[in-house]
């Protein structure tokens, strides 16, 4: 059978939106599942080991000069709570540095510290839990967790960084591993370690 012509012309105009219809519905659809997979990275992550309790500014630069941080270093914060190791290696040394937190907020907050001091091209923050975030590349590692996190991180730092990488630490040591430097500060003790030729102690 023949439609007539403002049949026809309305049956198109109802195509029209129907099309309309569908392609928002999918774009809505996409939408949400992007928005489920952003969540789902955001929630994938446990709860911190220890919470954010920042080292005194002070103190992190004695830590830096206490790695002897120099030209071409990679310095990696393991749990970098608001950027602030990572962003003073970068702006008093020129260094490329890394900070690793398993918090999202703290990586926030770290990316807007650097965008503030203006080293956002030397530093990177990733959302990582410690215990499994590649960290081969460093050649310093600071740390601020507890005495129980760092024995347990040991066998990590002994097997995935090179010969010649220095350890800071604020407060906590590594068990029977003994410090090469250990130096009073105000607030308590910053230890220093180097990973051995061999790479284990
Ligand atoms: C005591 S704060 C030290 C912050 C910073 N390094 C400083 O010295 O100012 C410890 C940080 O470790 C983070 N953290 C705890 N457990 C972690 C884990 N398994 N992986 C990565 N970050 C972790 C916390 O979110 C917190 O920001």
């Amino acid at each position: 059978m023949r439609t007539s012509g403002p049949r026809k012309a309305q049956e198109q105009k109802v195509g029209t939106v129907v099309q309309s219809a569908k392609k928002f519905c999918l774009l809505l659809l996409l939408l949400g599942l992007n928005l489920t997979l952003a969540v789902a990275q955001q929630t994938t992550l446990r709860q911190p080991d220890v919470c954010f309790l920042p080292t005194p500014q002070s103190i992190v630069k004695q830590m830096l000069e206490l790695a002897s941080v120099k030209p071409g270093d990679v310095v990696y914060d393991l749990g970098c709570g608001d950027g602030r190791v990572v962003i003073t290696a970068a702006k008093q040394y020129g260094v490329r540095a890394v900070g690793i937190d398993i918090d999202p907020e703290r990586i926030n907050q770290s990316m807007e510290n650097a965008h503030k001091a203006g080293v956002e091209d030397r530093v990177s923050f990733r959302n990582e839990d410690l215990f499994q975030a590649d960290i081969s590349e460093a050649t310093v590692v600071t740390l601020y967790l507890l005495h129980s996190l760092n024995l347990k991180l040991r066998p990590k730092l002994w097997r995935e960084l090179k010969p010649g990488t220095r350890i800071v630490s604020y407060n906590f040591n590594m068990g029977d591993w003994p410090p090469e430097k250990k130096v009073g500060v105000m607030s308590g003790t910053i230890y220093l370690w180097t990973i051995p030729a061999n790479g284990t102690p």
